[in-house]
Formats: structure tokens, C-alpha cells, sequence
């Protein structure tokens, strides 16, 4: 870090995004440029970023692209995605585009069930303890209820208890599951302060100390489902078909390659979760956890052939996502992310995520299994490299094009093309 006052400020944090932007410059090698550029980007929306975050002294911009040509559950949708990594929007319109003819994609959910786990150590005789909660179920019920009048006056609120006894390194736990149907809401606010309410209520009961009260990621209560079909003939004939489905077969069968199978899903899922305000850390943390729900780590989604022979793509996961409170309800972007979407509720918002997930993987694997991805991601980082060494208007197709036709996509062959041009 330049500068001689190193990382610690004091008082940092009551200075204005200005200041602290001042601040952080004097103590960096940001520069004047830098600085500008993080005014002048961050403007519109430092303020609301500022009560957003801490310590907040601008915004970033990543790229806001639309997928087109998605239908899900019969009903055509624009979908808005946030993402820096280039040939993601362009894969989902096109493996969308592929399966219009088969009707799109189809989705379900198994309802916005959250759970919040209550973690009691120290207790005599879990057994017991067990025992006593699961039949406190209306008195349980009637405490978490009593913290959300509005989400009960909305059709939400608790709707069951478990509990389970672990074998720890640190000795026997009690942990008591709430799950709860946060509506419209990701619910985190929700389900905490009910575990909170809770706590003390459960060590009156049946003793030993509560000490963790947080919901679980893993939300498996808040399942959407996505299928969709593509004809064999449209997506280039069975050896693309059978390619894909042994793509599949991989993935499912090791690890390493679920973990990019699966990547490559949140490509698409994280892309629309970050711009409709939503907790892409939620849901990507959700997903793999799901992903090694037998044991055994594997891929989100399945590809076979069907009857007749086409293609058949399915996928399933936890999606905890809200369309009220939180970054979503605040952030104008997000606003208007989710009115190009024409989305007022959490489940359309939860189903076209999945159908997003589902395309995105459609067209990597459909990339994977013939061309590989490189031709594509080349195309563009020919373009990048032009952007970088300075070509601009059209002179940015005209390198790009000269550096694929000689084959070296580097930045010293972009800048001599480019003084050839000029
Ligand atoms: C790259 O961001 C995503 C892929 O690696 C996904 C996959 O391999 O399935 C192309």
C-alpha cells in the first residue's frame, strides 16, 4: 500500500463516501484518474450504496445484459442479468432460442419454506429434550407467529418444527429446525428474529444454553424445479444429443467435474440473483450444498435422452429469493430488473432463475461437447484486447477480426495491427 498511514482510520467510518474516497486515495496508488472514475461512476447511487454497506466510498458497475427468447411456463420473459463474464447472456438466448419449439421451459416450486436452526448445547437428556419441543409445536408456533403480524396477515409465517440431536467433537447438541413460509420475502429477517424470540424460551424448557440462532442455507424446504425439452434435429443431431448426455454422465459421476458443470449454472442463476438485489452468496452456498446432498458431491442438473429421442434437461435446487425488503426492494436497478421481468412475487422470480440455470448449462454443455468454448471466448477477448490497446469505433471489429484471422490473440500483435491501421 503507498503512502506512509497504512490500513488503520480512524473514524473512517463517519466521513461521507467523499471523504473516505480522499481517505483511501491518499493511502493508495488509486490516483487522481482512479478517483475520478469511482466519483463519477459511483454517483447516481452512492448514497443509497452508503446505507446500504459500510465504509462505502463509491459503487461498481458490472455489465447489466437481457437474455431474450425465454419461455417459461408458456409465458414469454426478458431476463435482466448482471454478470462480467462475457458469452453468458449470449449462451442463454441461444439455448433458449433452441427449445421455443418444444414450448420453452417448465417450472415448479415446493413454496418459500425457510429454516432457522437453534443450536442447545449442555442439555441433560436430549432425548428428552427432543421430545418436549416437537410437543410445544402450538406453543412454538404461536411465539415465532406473534414476531411477523404481517407475514401471518399475508398467508405466511411458522409452519413446522424439527429436531435433531448431532454428535459433536464438543459433545451431544440439540438443534431445533423452525421452518417458516416467508411469502414474497427471502426471509432472512424473518426466520432470525423468530430463532431469536425463541432462545430462551427453549432453555426454560428443557435446559442447557442456546447459543447459534440463524437459518440455514441450505434451504431444501424452497426447492424450484426447471425441465425443458430440445429437439435432436434443431441442436445439430445425436452425436450433439449423446455428447451432452455423456457431459451429464461426467459430472454426475465426479466431483471435479461437477464443480464446473455446476459453475457454469450459477453463471446464469447468480446473474439474475444479483440483478433483481437478491443474496447471490445465499443462493450459491444453497446450491452446493444441495449439490452434495447425498454425500457425495454431483451435478444440479440431469440430461437423457426421452422416447422419441430428443433431449431432455432438468435441474433442481434451493432458491431463496424475495421480491420485497432488502437490496431488492431499495435498489432502482433491481426495480426496474424485476418490471422488465413483469415479476411482482418470489415464486415466478424463483421459477425463471431455474429456467435461466437450465439454458445456461444447455449451452455449455452443448459448446463443451463440439466446439469447445475457446472459439467464442477467443471471439471476444480479440475485442477486449483491441478495447485495451486503444482501438476505438469501428476500428475495434477491424483489429479483432485481423487478430483471429492470424491466429494470435495477444496485445502486442493488437497494437501493431492497430498502428497498421492507423
Ligand atoms: C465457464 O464460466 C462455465 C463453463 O466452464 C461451464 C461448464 O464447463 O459446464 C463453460
Amino acid at each position: 500500500m503507498a503512502g506512509d498511514e497504512g490500513s488503520r482510520i480512524p473514524g473512517f467510518h463517519a466521513l461521507s463516501p467523499a471523504e473516505r474516497l480522499d481517505a483511501v486515495g491518499r493511502r493508495s496508488n488509486l490516483g487522481n484518474e482512479g478517483k475520478a472514475h469511482l466519483l463519477e461512476a459511483g454517483a447516481p447511487l452512492t448514497e443509497l450504496a452508503d446505507h446500504l454497506a459500510e465504509n462505502v466510498i463509491g459503487t461498481m458497475s458490472i455489465p447489466l445484459g437481457v437474455a431474450t427468447n425465454l419461455i417459461v411456463d408458456g409465458e414469454e420473459v426478458l431476463v435482466p442479468m448482471a454478470t462480467e463474464e462475457s458469452s453468458v447472456v449470449a449462451a442463454v438466448c441461444n439455448a433458449a432460442k433452441q427449445c421455443r419449439e418444444t414450448g420453452g421451459i417448465f417450472a415448479s416450486w415446493t413454496g418459500p419454506r425457510m429454516i432457522a436452526q437453534i443450536q442447545l448445547l449442555g442439555v441433560a437428556d436430549p432425548h428428552h429434550a427432543r421430545v418436549n419441543l416437537l410437543e410445544r409445536r402450538d406453543e412454538i408456533a404461536a411465539l415465532c407467529d406473534s414476531c411477523d403480524p404481517m407475514l401471518v396477515k399475508l398467508g405466511g409465517g411458522f409452519r413446522d418444527l424439527e429436531v435433531r440431536l448431532l454428535e459433536t467433537r464438543v459433545g451431544p447438541m440439540v438443534v431445533l429446525h423452525l421452518i417458516v413460509d416467508t411469502r414474497d420475502a427471502m426471509g432472512a429477517n424473518a426466520v432470525n428474529t423468530m430463532a431469536e424470540k425463541l432462545a430462551p424460551h427453549l432453555e426454560s424448557w428443557v435446559g442447557g444454553t442456546v447459543k447459534l440462532r440463524i437459518l440455514s442455507n441450505l434451504a431444501d424446504q424452497r426447492l424450484v424445479r426447471a425441465r425443458a425439452v430440445w429437439k435432436t434435429e434443431t441442436i445439430g443431431g445425436p452425436e450433439v444429443r449423446d455428447g451432452m448426455i455423456a457431459a451429464s454422465a461426467f459430472a454426475e459421476a465426479d466431483p471435479y467435474r461437477a464443480a464446473t458443470h455446476n459453475k457454469g449454472i450459477m453463471n446464469g442463476i447468480s446473474a439474475v440473483v444479483l440483478a433483481t438485489g437478491n443474496d447471490t452468496r445465499a443462493i450459491e452456498a444453497g446450491a452446493h450444498a444441495y449439490a452434495s446432498r447425498s454425500g457425495r458431491y454431483t451435478a444440479l442438473s440431469r440430461w437423457e435422452e426421452t422416447a422419441d429421442g430428443d433431449l431432455a434437461g432438468t435441474l433442481e435446487l434451493p432458491m431463496a429469493v424475495g421480491v420485497v425488503g432488502g437490496a431488492t426492494k431499495v435498489h432502482p436497478t433491481a426495480q426496474a430488473n424485476l418490471k422488465i421481468m413483469g415479476i411482482a412475487g418470489a415464486e415466478r422470480l424463483a421459477k425463471v432463475i431455474a429456467a435461466v440455470g437450465l439454458t445456461q448449462n444447455f449451452a455449455a454443455l452443448k459448446a463443451l461437447a463440439t466446439t469447445g468454448i475457446q472459439a467464442g471466448h477467443m471471439r471476444l477477448h480479440a475485442r477486449n484486447l483491441a478495447i485495451t490497446v486503444g482501438a476505438e469505433g469501428e476500428e475495434i471489429d477491424r483489429v479483432a477480426a485481423a487478430l483471429i484471422d492470424r491466429g494470435e490473440i495477444r496485445q502486442d500483435v493488437a497494437e501493431a495491427v492497430l498502428a497498421e491501421i492507423r
